[in-house]
């Protein structure tokens, strides 16, 4: 039977859950401490791990092939193999989604006296606690403050801002992160590879882009994209992966942002068009332009900051050249009104917010032929460089960086003199043309 890979690769043992080494030592150092808590709240992104480990911590209570809590659960004895297939006696899943009125919660806060019946604990996991009714909460206090000893609750939540302050001060808080992209391009790589999946590794790392460091997600689109590569004639293509994900590639942005400096508002229109056409959501694409006209900031201010970013390196190279042309204020007003536009995301209108936001981006009178003033944009003497070498094409960059030398300024201004020399170089060209 066919297995989607996000449940096959369920981790097992603590050791397995990739990229939360702090809960996995804290929990592993717990255990053997035999400091068990009697309420844990896994708080965190989606598809990072919490129901998984939850459920790994149950095992490790219950593992009937030691007397006391084992950091590694055999996953054999009928504890470890109930609580696999979510049918063991000792522990209750509830999905606090579907299940969120107190009668459910008394109902089962009934049932904590009960001694267990083949472990060691009675174990609680409450996915999507932050569901939970008032009412419940309140009926979960006392039990919590003060439970039987053979009890453990384990309340897992993305969203742990609605989960009341009464409740957290009373639980040990696990924060589960966003797994970093290179601990999920590995993972998948071995994942890939014991799969038998034909996949190149620039199509592993735009998968591991495009889920953002939920390994659920990232699995599922490995998933979709082997079943799409069944033939398995060629590798699987990272162009199906944007497509598959619903993000926008990076050359495409870098179109955007060039059509931005030249005034191309009909190219940008068109692009977006194409986005909308194929499913991507307004509200994607804004996030992702804001993200990137960020990394065109970070690139004007640290052209060395490619780290800082998770672009890739002929996406940096190229913003590095883009980015002479627009200046610190210009791109930071960019993502102003970008931000301003921000709740409207979600609107039914939104995608035409997105393409009046668009055309706005664009300045609304073209630069100045001749600018008497240049250096009225450059913030570094690379953009005079940089506007020399528009000039004067036909130099190299060593020979204008040479000429930068050379000049003397006149009244302490080096880019006045600067300005003055090139275009009387430019005005001899121009003859000898
Ligand atoms: N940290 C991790 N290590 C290894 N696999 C993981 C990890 N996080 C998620 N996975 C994979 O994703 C699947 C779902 O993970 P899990 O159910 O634990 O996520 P979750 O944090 O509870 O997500 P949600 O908030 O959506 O319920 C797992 O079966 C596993 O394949
Ligand atoms: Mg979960
Ligand atoms: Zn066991």
């Amino acid at each position: 039977m066919y297995q989607p890979l996000h449940l096959k690769y369920r981790p097992q043992i603590l050791s397995s859950v990739i990229g939360q080494q702090h809960i996995v030592d804290t929990l592993t150092n717990a255990q053997a401490l035999q400091k068990i808590a009697p309420a844990y709240l896994f708080a965190g992104p989606k598809g990072t791990g919490k129901t998984s480990t939850a459920r790994i911590l149950a095992k490790s209570l219950n593992c009937q092939s030691s007397q006391e809590p084992t950091t590694e659960p055999c996953g054999e004895c009928n504890s470890c193999k109930g609580i696999t297939v979510s049918s063991s006696l000792d522990v209750t899943e509830l999905d606090a989604a579907s299940n969120s009125g107190v009668e459910t919660i008394r109902e089962l806060i009934s049932t904590t006296h009960f001694a267990p019946v083949e472990g060691k604990f009675k174990v609680f996991i409450i996915d999507e606690c932050h569901a939970l009714s008032n009412q419940s909460w309140q009926a979960l206090l006392k039990t919590i403050e003060n439970p039987p000893r053979h009890v453990v609750f384990v309340f897992c939540t993305t969203e742990v801002n609605k989960v009341p302050e009464t409740i957290i001060s009373r639980c040990q808080k696990f924060d589960f992160r966003r797994v970093k992209l290179d601990e999920v391009i590995n993972y998948l790589a071995i994942v890939a590879k014991s799969e038998n999946i034909n996949i190149s590794p620039v199509a592993i790392k735009a998968i591991a882009k495009a889920s953002k460091g939920h390994l659920r997600d990232s699995l599922k689109l490995i998933d979709q994209a082997s079943l799409l590569n069944a033939e398995e004639i060629d590798p699987i293509d990272p162009g199906w992966i944007w497509e598959l994900s619903g993000t926008i590639p990076e050359y495409e942005l870098l179109t955007v942002v060039e059509n931005i400096i030249q005034g191309e508002i009909k190219g940008n229109l068109g692009i977006l068009q194409d986005w909308i056409e194929f499913g991507k959501q307004p509200v994607t694409i804004h996030a992702t332009l804001v993200s990137f006209l960020k990394d065109l900031l970070i690139c004007k201010i640290h052209p060395d900051g490619k780290h800082l970013t998770q672009l890739e390196e002929d996406t940096w190279s190229e913003l590095i050249t883009i980015s002479q042309s627009w200046s610190i204020n210009q791109i930071q007003s960019a993502i102003t009104l970008l931000m301003s536009r921000q709740s409207i995301m979600k609107d039914e209108a939104a995608h035409l917010w997105l393409e009046a936001t668009l055309i706005e981006l664009v300045p609304p009178t073209p630069a100045p032929v001749e600018n008497t003033q240049p250096w009225q944009n450059w913030e570094t003497y690379k953009d005079a460089l940089y506007w020399a070498s528009k000039k004067l094409p036909h130099l190299t960059q060593n020979e204008i960086s040479d000429l930068w030398e050379k000049v003397t300024p006149i009244n302490g201004k080096k880019a006045l003199a600067w300005v003055k020399a090139i275009n009387s170089l430019q005005k001899v060209e121009m003859k000898k043309a």
